[in-house]
């Protein structure tokens, strides 16, 4: 059943990636790979990456202050930032603390570590925030820089990261007395540490501190078990999620899934028995950036006009941990 409000609404999208391309042929040009793998394999054509100097905070401010723009609100108005990310600038202090400076903001800002799955964590810290009339106005941010994460001689992981930043701003919305709700409907999240070795960044945390790491320090992944586990865990968690929220897959009008693998996506598809034109799809030209993909996707499908007012939008993410979630709004 629905809840009587505050509702949570998502009032304003931005979104940020490196003007620097890195396509499959650069790949091919110094890996064993070659573009037409990686095409049929995942979907992914190109990717941006960072330049030297840049730092994931640095695309946090640039998504956030797209967002506020969107949303026709001064950094003064915000009460909270929060910022999905696992590839921090440092390990201390957090992204957000250091996008707080750069954004003027005077607020509370805290990190959520949930891989992949980060923008649907966030999303529900930040709907409890405003469901329990903790905050008003909150700035959740989806940033992610796995270039920096990956080790670029390794052709099963490098070629299928990106890195990019995406910003909603979330405000309290009372039900309205004529019309159904708009916000976020219902929301789920869920994790299984005992995954936690199928995809994970083993150095650089106290179990292997930065300075004895070594080759621990890049992403690692079993490619196929997050697959399988990613199909079956975003079919069920979306499915649950509309039926918290009193909804079936046939209400929904656009999906907004993390981008992983365009096959992942497909076989998504067809368990929930959903066409693919539903989905906003950014990973041929981003490739997989991780708490980016969701809000760099809404923000596309907004400024396309492919989620307008008055749509269901669904959400659904998996990640390192494994982590995952999802979540349904009305626009
Ligand atoms: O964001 C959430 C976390 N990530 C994911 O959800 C990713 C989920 N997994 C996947 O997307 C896919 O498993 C991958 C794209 C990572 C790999 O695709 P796959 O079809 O599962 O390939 P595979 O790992 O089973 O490897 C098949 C072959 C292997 O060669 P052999 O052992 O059969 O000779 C790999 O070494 O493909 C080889 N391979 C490559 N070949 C050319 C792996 N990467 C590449 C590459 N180019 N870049």
């Amino acid at each position: 059943m629905i809840h009587s409000g505050p509702f949570t609404r998502l009032c304003g999208t931005g979104g940020y990636v490196p003007d620097a391309v890195v396509t499959n042929h650069d790949f091919a040009a110094r890996l064993d790979t070659s573009d037409a793998w990686i095409r049929e394999r995942t979907g992914i054509r190109e990717r941006r990456v960072m330049a030297a100097g840049e730092v994931t905070s640095d695309m946090v401010a640039a998504a956030a202050r797209e967002a506020l723009a969107a949303a026709e609100l001064a950094a003064a108005d915000i009460d909270c930032l929060v910022v999905a990310t696992t590839t921090p600038d440092m390990p201390m202090p957090s992204c957000a603390a250091v996008a707080q400076a750069k954004l003027g903001l005077s607020c509370p800002a805290f990190d959520v570590n949930a891989a992949c799955a980060g923008f649907n964590y966030g999303l529900a810290v930040v709907d409890g925030f405003i469901r329990g009339g903790v905050f008003s106005r909150v700035l959740l941010v989806g940033a992610d820089a796995l270039s920096r994460f990956v080790d670029p001689d390794d052709r099963s992981t490098a070629v299928l990261f990106g890195d990019g930043a995406g910003a909603v701003v979330a405000i309290a919305e009372s039900p309205r007395p004529e019309g159904p709700p708009r916000g976020i409907l219902a929301s789920r999240i869920c994790a299984d540490g005992t995954f936690a070795g199928s995809l994970s960044i083993p150095g650089g945390g106290a179990a292997h501190p930065p300075r004895a790491a070594g080759d621990d320090q890049a992403l690692q992944m079993n490619g196929r078990v997050v697959f399988s586990h990613a199909v079956k865990n975003l079919a069920e968690v979306s499915a649950a999620v509309l039926d918290a929220a009193g909804m079936s897959v046939a209400d929904v009008d656009v999906i907004v899934p993390h981008q992983a693998n365009l096959r992942i996506l497909d076989a998504l598809a067809q368990r929930l028995r959903i066409d693919t034109s539903k989905f906003v799809v950014n990973l041929d030209r981003l490739g997989n950036t991780s708490a980016a993909s969701i809000p760099l996707a809404l923000d596309q499908g907004v400024r396309s006009g492919q989620i307008s007012a008055g749509n269901t939008v669904l959400m659904c993410s998996i990640g390192a941990g494994f982590t995952w979630g999802a979540a349904v709004a009305r626009w």
